[in-house]
């Protein structure tokens, strides 16, 4: 089934925080939009608000005033659900909720014509069960956005049980149209992004129990390291804490307790404490007015220092006796006892921008004079040293084991294909690579061996390879 024409008109419902921007974007596609809320005034107050972010993007120069002018003028408030019945696609953003939802479907199958698309912006809840009961379940898809709906660029195409093809290949196209990434995803908890990125939250929460930095210096590795817009600590103060624990509790319920979802009691004691994050002023970091964010444990590069000629850190290397290499799981002491060597193991680096970091961990052997010319030899590059314990995976190496398995477990489930799990942690939560494919060039093997050391170190299963990687990485 190809895309819905801009000819249709598309009905919202609920003109909340996504229903509005979801309005947006379809009357931006050409669409006509009827919008509808429950609470008396919400719709027009929704449709009020998007139409100021537009004219504040026509002061700025950024859209043109006429356009802005006949898009606000495709978007119709609805007064009840009885104007939805030209619609050819539904979309429903009202709480989450399911048996809210499942009411609100029934009683749009008595509205609509019978080729309606009823579509739900749902984040939790199973499209299956939505759609159960209803006399066309195989009408019913998800059609997730991401907040904000007119910015991130990134929709999940989501399939229920019930859910025809050709239902979720017209959603894929529409949201294709309307200038989205779409991806396909089985209804499974926490579809592709929510699940996928729980790995991300929960690897840093682990990180930071161990004690292995803390909050302000992960942060400045993950992303001066991994290349992430923002830091782990800093998104979920962002998000909120209370949202992201529940969202991390509700995803490892619905998986049966399944260790890799576990949550962290570190974050359900700053919930507790209603430390939430940027909206109460304090989560993680402190944003309390004039609060300073303490600086990122560093290894001062000490003047007069010299460098090492040739130095770089791909491949392994030697110095001054000193092996130096890329984690691959592997302790500095277990590498340098095999090796009858002093070693240093490395985190992954970014390959260029600022703020460039790099973790690294050293061998007992290994010499101050050493140390003081590997550091060096990084600040002459402009790259920031942090030591860290001698730990398996450090820091960013260890973040991408652990998104990267689940990646690979979400599409041993079939809940997506791999270029689609990429994409999906690309446009929908701004990863700066697809994870898969970040995976393949560092080496699925040494992926698979900082998961085995990890599982075996700690006996904790969580960090079991997916088998979808391990048979991957024997090709
Ligand atoms: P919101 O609370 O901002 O807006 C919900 C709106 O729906 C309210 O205006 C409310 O009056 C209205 N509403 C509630 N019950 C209704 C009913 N029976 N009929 C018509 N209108 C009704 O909520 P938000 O954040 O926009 O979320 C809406 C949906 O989108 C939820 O399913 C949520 O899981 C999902 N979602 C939310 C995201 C977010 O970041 N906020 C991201 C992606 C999905």
């Amino acid at each position: 089934m190809s895309a819905i024409p801009n000819s249709k008109p598309v009905a919202v419902i609920g003109a909340g925080t996504m229903g509005a921007g979801i309005a947006q974007v379809a009357a931006a596609a050409g669409h006509r939009v009827f919008l509808y809320d429950a609470a008396e005034g919400a719709a027009g107050a929704g449709k009020a608000r998007l139409a100021r972010g537009l004219e504040a993007l026509v002061s700025r120069g950024k859209m043109d005033p006429a356009e802005v002018g006949r898009l606000i003028d495709r978007i119709e408030i609805a007064s009840g659900l009885e104007a939805m019945s030209e619609a050819a696609l539904v979309v429903e953003a009202i709480v989450e909720n399911l048996d809210v939802k499942r009411g609100l479907f029934a009683k749009l199958e008595g509205i609509v014509d019978s080729d309606c698309i009823l579509a739900t912006n749902t984040s939790s809840i199973s499209i299956t069960a939505i759609a159960a009961g209803l006399r066309h379940a195989e009408r019913v898809a998800g059609m997730h956005f991401f907040n904000p709906a007119p910015v991130m660029k990134l929709v999940e195409v989501v399939s229920g049980l019930a859910t025809s093809r050709a239902v979720a290949d017209s959603v894929h196209a529409t949201a294709t149209a309307w200038g989205k990434v779409a991806v396909h995803a089985r209804s499974t908890p926490g579809f592709i992004v929510n699940r996928v990125a729980r790995a991300f939250y929960g690897e840093a929460l682990r990180l930071l129990e161990e004690g292995v930095a803390d909050a302000v210096t992960l942060d400045a590795l993950v992303t001066g390291g991994g290349g992430f817009r923002m830091g782990p600590f800093d998104l979920m103060d962002l998000i909120g804490n209370d949202v992201n624990y529940a969202v991390s509790k509700s995803v490892f319920d619905a998986f049966h307790q399944e260790p890799r979802f576990r949550p962290s009691t570190i974050q359900q004691e700053l919930v507790s404490a209603g430390r939430l994050g940027r909206k109460s002023g304090r989560g993680f970091h402190d944003y309390a007015e004039g609060a300073v964010r303490p600086a990122p444990s560093t290894v001062a590069a000490q003047g007069g220092v010299e460098t090492w000629a040739n130095f770089t850190l791909t491949g392994a290397s030697e110095h001054d006796g000193v092996h130096i290499a890329q984690t691959d799981g592997r302790t500095a002491r277990a590498v340098s006892k095999e090796l009858g060597r002093p070693v240093i193991v490395h985190d992954l680096l970014k390959p260029a921008g600022d703020d460039r970091r790099l973790g690294f961990a050293a061998s007992p052997d290994v010499s101050e004079e050493a140390l003081s010319r590997f550091v060096a030899s990084l600040a002459a590059q402009g790259i920031a040293a942090t030591a860290l314990p001698d730990w398996p995976g450090l820091v960013v190496m260890r973040t991408l084991a652990a998104i990267a398995n689940e990646g690979f477990e979400t599409m041993l489930q079939g809940v997506a294909d791999e270029a689609g799990i990429d994409d999906a942690m690309r446009f929908g939560v701004n990863y700066p690579r697809g994870p898969m494919q970040w995976a393949r060039e560092v080496g699925l093997r040494r992926i698979v061996s900082v998961l085995d050391t990890l599982r075996d170190l700690t006996g904790d299963m969580r960090y079991r390879a997916s088998l979808a990687l391990r048979f991957a990485a024997e090709k």
